[in-house]
């Protein structure tokens, strides 16, 4: 068998591979079987749900596809873990991954190993194609790395004991910053990733859009002046909420960011934290982002003003996970990195959007109806991940993320 080091100078894929397998390891480390196979709510998978669907996804599409003699782990496993994949044929049901008890988060590991060597052994002589799936399975991977901590900080939640998960937590990045305006003239800016380099589906084709004078904040909004929203009364005030948003308000008796326990704490991923006045606030929806907004005199920004405004700025130099712990924060900080941004823009095909061939094609475009798009990056996502023409997406009650905003206004 090739020794990962012999593949990873065989093939420059390798190291990413590697680097991004060896992350998803580390993040269950601290984790017990019990802890590994909660389910919180629905929309939010077990840990070790979330360790075997990445690796049903190389498995899937790239071992059992494209590797002629390769012999799954377990045949089984193909039903089991895929998420929502039609043309992969029946699966379990979402809501009852929490059941599977079985196979135990050991066999998952085992499972893994199986399916590294075999991807070891294949990467040098994959056709392209091939290698496209690979390279789709790491930025996979990647995104449930960040579902993971998000579906075990809800699930920690629950528990009276109020365990920690590690020290990741949205630090005050910029956000210390006053708040100031920058400027955007009437315009026509390229959106969306280019031709070439890896990017989702979504994010392409790049195509010209009209912007209209407009001003973006230089800082996300911080919990200092979510108090004050909540001071004021707006989660009793109707007229600043959406029809839809009061409804779900009131139904749902919503009242503060998800994780807030009172007006002084809030439970992180780190246990019970003081909550920081002077750093972003997290995990809120959209509706309650809307709202506040309109609170403030003024709105959530478009997904393309928040890309012609942050389309420069390098997203490695924010505060992001890394195999070492979450990056530090530069100094004055960035638009990636401390949480991902509500903007006002409905995921929807961009002009000319074709999803990509094969069963892949189902990754995104089939979920362009009742979300909303988010941009830049959490501190919970992994390192490299993310890009300005990144869409992130979800519904608009969805607030498990670690999900804030930054404002707009007209010009
Ligand atoms: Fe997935």
């Amino acid at each position: 068998m090739a020794t990962r080091s012999h593949d990873e100078a065989a093939h420059p894929l390798g190291a990413q591979l590697a680097a991004t397998r060896g992350l998803t390891l580390d993040l269950v480390a601290g984790l017990s079987d019990a802890d590994a196979n909660l389910q919180p709510f629905a929309d939010a998978s077990p840990a070790k749900w979330h360790l075997a669907h990445s690796n049903w996804f190389f498995e899937a599409f790239v071992l059992r596809d494209h590797v002629p003699g390769y012999r799954p782990f377990d045949d089984r496993f193909f039903y089991l873990f895929n998420s929502y994949y039609e043309g992969e044929g029946e699966r379990h049901p979402r809501a009852r991954r929490g059941m599977l008890s079985r196979p135990s988060l050991d066999t998952v590991r085992n499972w893994r190993a199986h399916v590294d060597e075999a991807l070891d052994r294949a990467l040098p002589g994959l056709p392209p194609s091939a290698l496209a799936l690979v390279e789709l399975g790491i930025h996979h991977e990647q995104q449930h790395q960040e579902l993971l901590q998000t579906d075990i900080l809800a699930a920690f939640a629950e528990n009276p004991l109020e365990p920690a998960f590690g020290p990741l937590d949205p630090a005050p990045c910029f956000a210390t910053e006053p708040l100031a305006w920058l400027p955007g003239r009437e315009s026509l800016v390229e959106i969306g990733a280019p031709a070439t380099g890896f990017a989702f589906d979504c994010e392409r084709p790049r195509h010209a859009t009209l912007l209209h004078p407009h001003g973006i904040a230089n800082r996300c909004v911080t919990n200092g002046e979510w108090a004050e929203f909540i001071a004021d009364g707006g989660y009793s005030t109707a007229s600043l909420w959406l029809s839809d948003g009061w409804d779900w308000v009131r139904r749902e008796g919503i009242a503060a960011p998800l994780y807030w326990r009172g007006g002084a704490e809030a439970f992180t991923l780190a246990g019970r934290r003081p909550i920081d006045r002077a750093a972003p606030v997290s995990h809120i929806s959209f509706y309650e982002a809307d709202a506040f907004a309109r609170w403030a005199g003024a709105r959530l920004p478009t997904e393309f003003e928040w890309e012609a405004a942050f389309a420069s700025a390098d997203p490695m130099l924010g505060h992001q996970l890394d195999r070492a712990g979450p990056v530090l924060p530069r100094p004055g900080g960035g638009p990636f990195g401390d949480v991902w941004q509500w903007t006002g823009s409905a995921f929807l095909p961009y002009p000319g959007f074709a999803p990509a061939e094969g069963a892949v094609g189902e990754y995104n475009g089939k979920f362009m109806s009742g979300q909303m798009v988010l941009k830049g990056a959490s501190c919970a996502t992994p390192r490299g991940h993310s890009r300005a023409s990144t869409r992130n997406f979800f519904p608009p009650s969805a607030r498990w993320q670690f999900s804030g905003l930054r404002l707009a206004r007209d010009a």
